[in-house]
């Protein structure tokens, strides 16, 4: 047998919107290698189901459901971490909405809902954990953005695109922020990435085409990659590594 890749004993890690699609891979790649994983959703039938998907497994997992744009919601998911883990080494602001319209429709709500989740709900769990990482001198916070907040204008999607936008300028700020604690925080964009959120997208042959021409390795991308990514963002492999912001997205961005 191989060593393992990675070694995530005795880590403890949040992921959140971890109920399915890229969420749900990075809690379970993470708990392949032995992290104790939080699976956060707003949803929380979904977030059970998850867990449970991976307690049945044999890994070491718990439910953390709620809305993480909102403050109570993440003092409660973080007050859980405390009670069952009492450290958090990893956090995974993977949540995030897609909402599709033009500019001139958009309504103020959906706008302001895409923002809170995309962003603000980083900013709330990012305070949380950062204040133990703080203490524990030592973490890794990992946003997942989006190709369309870094290089890639998409269509449609302007609260989407100022969101990621967003999330990658706060990364930054929070790497330089957080660098003298021990904490390392990173971005990661992905492409189009087989998952409910694209379903939309992959149902449309003539965007999928178009999409496909465009993308150098001539595929969509697994949300196994996106995770495989994250693994590394998080591990002592990756320790000098900090307020960067990584496509991965089989090359169609290669800025
Ligand atoms: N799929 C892609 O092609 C793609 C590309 C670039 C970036 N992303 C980003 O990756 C992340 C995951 O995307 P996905 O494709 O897996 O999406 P998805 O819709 O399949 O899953 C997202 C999960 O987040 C949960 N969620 C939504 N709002 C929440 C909230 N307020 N609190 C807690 N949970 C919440 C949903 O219930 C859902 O289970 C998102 O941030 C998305 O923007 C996805």
């Amino acid at each position: 047998m191989p060593e393992p890749i990675y070694d995530f004993t005795d880590t403890v890690v949040l992921v959140t919107g971890a109920g399915r699609g890229i969420g749900f891979a990075i809690a379970r790649d993470f708990a392949r290698f032995g992290a104790t994983i939080f699976l956060n959703d707003i949803d929380s039938a979904r977030a059970s189901r998850a867990a449970g998907e991976l307690i049945k497994l044999g890994y070491d997992a718990f439910a953390a459901p709620g809305d993480v744009a909102h403050p109570d919601d993440v003092a409660w998911i973080f007050k859980h971490i405390d009670e069952k883990a009492g450290r958090i080494d990893v956090l995974v602001n993977n949540a995030g909405v897609e909402p599709v319209s033009s500019i001139l429709d958009h309504s103020l709500e959906d706008w302001q809902r895409t923002l809170e989740v995309n962003l603000t709900a980083a900013f709330l769990c990012t305070q949380q954990a950062g204040r133990r990482m703080k203490a524990q001198g030592r973490g890794s916070i990992i946003n997942i953005a989006s190709i369309a907040g870094k290089s890639q204008p998409l269509y449609l999607r302007s609260a989407y695109a100022a969101s990621k936008a967003g999330l990658v300028g706060f990364t930054k700020e929070a790497a330089r922020e957080f660098a003298a604690y021990g904490v390392r925080v990173n971005a990661v964009c992905p492409g189009v990435i087989v998952t409910p959120m694209t379903e939309h997208l992959r149902n449309n042959p003539e965007q999928m085409a178009r999409w496909r021409a465009e993308i150098p390795l001539g595929r969509l991308g697994q949300p196994e990659e996106v995770s495989g990514l994250c693994l590394w963002l998080a591990s002592d492999a990756a320790s000098y590594v900090t307020g960067a912001a990584w496509h991965v997205d089989g090359g169609k961005n290669m800025a």
